[in-house]
């Protein structure tokens, strides 16, 4: 059965980026889609994914040790010395590779990891150690791909807002701690900054209050400069 009235029509820009159309059209006697599901970009920037609220959906999530939602721009951090050699990358956004590998020069890389408390966050640069009780980034996360087809991205979605990034995404990951039966993903108050949102995970011992479930991380394909950044 064709059901092509009902799926979102997208347009692929100039710069390759998918984008939602301003209106949904019912096109007569065109070919029927062949419908796959994404792939994860080699690269990709994630977002916010909140199916029915707008003013959530499509929120960066940047690094910078923890991770903050709705935040322009990477925080990053890069010696002097490299500074000095004009060695700092100068991406702007956070990019993560494979299984949420976060992409950075620092000799060593980093890690992402779920805290105990569930609190997402980046390991510091030259180390992969992670707290005790912390889930190291290989435990707990799927990637589910959207239809090639059907992948959602919002009308209300407010383009000019630098906070936002309203691409069509390629699908989500979701977070399910591994020995418990628990899991989804969070927006919180931030441990350190009320004023700003951090990215929580339900782990047995999280405990945030005053958070918006998430349905996902929403992943973008990467084409900036690689890696963005010497460090988060
Ligand atoms: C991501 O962007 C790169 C560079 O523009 C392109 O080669 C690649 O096909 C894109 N990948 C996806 C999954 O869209
Ligand atoms: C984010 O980065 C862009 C590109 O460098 C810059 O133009 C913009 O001012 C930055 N925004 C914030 C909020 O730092
Ligand atoms: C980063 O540097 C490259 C090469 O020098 C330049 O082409 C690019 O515009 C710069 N990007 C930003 C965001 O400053
Ligand atoms: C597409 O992805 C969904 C969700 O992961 C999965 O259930 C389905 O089997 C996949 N379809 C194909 C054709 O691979
Ligand atoms: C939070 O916002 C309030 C009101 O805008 C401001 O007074 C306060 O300094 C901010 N706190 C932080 C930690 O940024
Ligand atoms: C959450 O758990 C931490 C660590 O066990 C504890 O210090 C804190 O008081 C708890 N917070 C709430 C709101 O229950």
């Amino acid at each position: 059965m064709l059901v092509t009235s009902l799926v979102p029509v997208f347009l692929v820009l100039a710069h390759g980026i998918p984008s939602c159309a301003a209106a949904v059209t019912h096109v007569a006697n065109r070919p029927s889609r062949h419908c796959s599901n994404n792939t994860l970009p080699s690269q990709y920037t994630i977002t916010a994914y909140k199916k029915d609220d707008a003013t959530i959906n499509g929120l960066k999530v940047q690094g910078g040790g923890a991770f903050i939602i709705g935040q322009a721009n990477v925080s990053s951090y890069c010696p002097s010395v490299v500074q000095e050699s004009g060695g700092c990358p100068n991406g702007t956004q956070t990019a993560l590779a494979g299984s949420l590998y976060p992409l950075s020069l620092v000799p060593g890389g980093q890690e992402l990891y779920v805290d105990v408390n569930g609190a997402v966050r980046i390991t510091v640069q030259h180390s992969h150690s992670i707290p005790p009780g912390a889930y190291p980034y290989y435990l707990g996360w799927t990637w589910t791909p959207f239809s090639s087809c059907a992948s959602p991205c919002s009308r209300e979605c407010p383009r000019d807002d630098p906070r936002y990034d309203c691409g069509a995404p390629e699908g989500y990951w979701t977070f399910k701690s591994p020995d418990e039966d628990v899991g989804g993903l969070y927006a919180c108050p931030a441990e350190y900054n009320a004023n700003a949102t951090q990215l929580f995970a339900r782990t047995p011992a999280f405990n945030q209050t005053g958070c918006a479930a998430l349905d996902g991380l929403a992943t973008h394909n990467y084409t900036g400069p690689s890696p963005p950044v010497w460090a988060y």
